[in-house]
C-alpha cells in the first residue's frame, strides 16, 4: 500500500512537470536571439527555468496528491498518528537543491565573465542617453547618429553616458541591458549574429518621454556597413534634409508633426505652436528651449543640447523644414 502511494505520487510528479516543462520549453516567450551574448544568456535562461518548473512542479503535484490521497473523512475527529522524521528523505531534499543552486550559480557565474568580456579589437561606439533621446557617436568616422548602426558579426563595445537622469539601454533580441548614469561610463559589449532592425529601448523610468524613448538597431551586412560609412554623414533616414534631421534627432520622440507622421504627446504640438513662426523663433526653440516654454510645458525639459549635436547643415534645414511644414499638413 505504502509503495504503492510512493510510485503514484512520484508518477504524478513526473508527468506534472513534464507538462509544466512543455509549457515553459515550446511556448516562444522570448524574441529572436540576434546577438552571441544573446545565446549565452538564453542558455543560462533555460538552464534556471527547466530546472525551477520541473521542481515546483513534482512539488506542487505531490502535495495536491497527498491533500487528496490522505485527506480525514468528514467525521474523523481523530488527531492523527504521531510520525517521526526520515533522516534519509532529509538528506536527499537537502542534498538535491545544494547542487542544483550551485550549478546556477557556477553557470551564471561563467556566463557573466563570458558575455561581459570584451574581444580585442571590438568599435567602440560612445552613446548619450538623455531626456528622451538617445545619440550615438562613432568616433572612428566622425558621425553622430540617432540610431545604432552595427556590422553583423562585428564585436563592438559601448561606451554609455547620460546627461540628466538615469536612463537603460536595452535591445531585447541582444539580451543586453545597461544603465546610463549621470557623471559615469558604463559599457557593454555587443555582438550582432543576424541582419535585421531591432527595436531599442529605455528601459529605466526617467521622466515624462519615458516610454517615447526608443530607437532602433539596425544590424547591416558587411557590405551594406561599409556604403553606410561611406555615405554622407546624416541621420537616420540617410539625408540631411529637414525631415531626416527630424527622425534622427529625435524630435519625433516628443511632437507632433503631421507633415514627419509623427503623434507623440510629451512637448507640444509643432502643427499648433509653431504655425505661421519665423524661422528666428523657430531656431530660438530648438537652441535654447527655455527661452519662451509653450503653455502647460513647465517646466521645460527639452533638451539644450541641439546646437552641439546637430551640424549648421542639419538645423538650417530643420528650421526651414519645421517653418514650412508646421500647421500645413492634413
Ligand atoms: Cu530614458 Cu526612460
Amino acid at each position: 500500500m505504502r509503495r504503492r502511494a510512493v510510485i503514484q505520487m512520484v508518477l504524478i510528479g513526473l508527468v506534472a512537470g513534464a507538462i509544466t516543462f512543455a509549457f515553459a520549453y515550446f511556448i516562444p516567450w522570448l524574441p529572436d536571439a540576434a546577438s552571441t551574448q544573446a545565446n549565452d544568456v538564453d542558455r543560462v535562461f533555460w538552464f534556471v527555468a527547466i530546472i525551477c518548473a520541473v521542481v515546483f512542479a513534482m512539488v506542487a503535484g505531490v502535495a495536491i496528491y497527498e491533500g487528496w490521497k490522505f485527506r480525514a473523512a468528514p467525521d474523523d475527529m481523530d488527531d492523527g498518528s504521531p510520525i517521526h522524521g526520515h533522516t534519509g528523505l532529509e538528506i536527499v531534499w537537502t542534498a538535491i537543491p545544494t547542487i542544483l543552486v550551485i550549478a546556477m550559480s557556477v553557470f551564471s557565474a561563467v556566463v557573466l565573465a563570458e558575455i561581459t568580456d570584451t574581444p580585442a579589437g571590438s568599435k567602440r561606439i560612445e552613446v548619450t542617453a538623455q531626456q528622451f533621446a538617445w545619440s550615438f557617436k562613432y568616433s572612428d568616422h566622425d558621425r553622430t547618429t540617432g540610431e545604432l548602426v552595427l556590422e553583423v558579426n562585428k564585436p563592438v563595445e559601448l561606451l554609455i553616458e547620460s546627461k540628466d537622469v538615469i536612463h537603460s539601454f536595452w535591445v531585447p533580441e541582444f539580451r543586453m541591458k545597461q544603465d546610463a548614469v549621470p557623471g559615469i561610463t558604463t559599457t557593454l559589449t555587443i555582438t550582432p549574429t543576424k541582419v535585421g532592425t531591432y527595436d531599442l529601448i529605455c528601459t529605466e523610468l526617467c521622466g515624462l518621454g519615458h516610454s517615447v524613448m526608443r530607437s532602433q538597431a539596425r544590424v547591416l551586412s558587411s557590405a551594406d556597413y561599409a556604403k553606410w560609412v561611406q555615405s554622407k554623414p546624416a541621420g537616420a533616414a540617410g539625408g540631411t534634409d529637414g525631415k531626416s534631421v527630424f527622425a534622427s534627432a529625435g524630435c519625433a520622440s516628443c511632437h507632433t508633426l503631421k507633415a514627419a507622421g509623427s503623434t507623440a504627446e510629451v512637448g507640444p504640438d509643432l502643427d499648433k505652436v509653431l504655425a505661421g513662426k519665423d524661422e528666428d523663433f523657430i531656431r530660438q526653440s530648438i537652441l535654447d528651449p527655455n527661452a519662451e516654454i509653450a503653455k502647460g510645458y513647465q517646466p521645460n525639459v527639452m533638451p539644450s543640447t541641439f546646437s552641439d549635436s546637430l551640424s549648421k547643415e542639419q538645423l538650417d534645414n530643420l528650421v526651414t523644414f519645421l517653418r514650412d511644414s508646421a500647421g500645413t499638413a492634413r
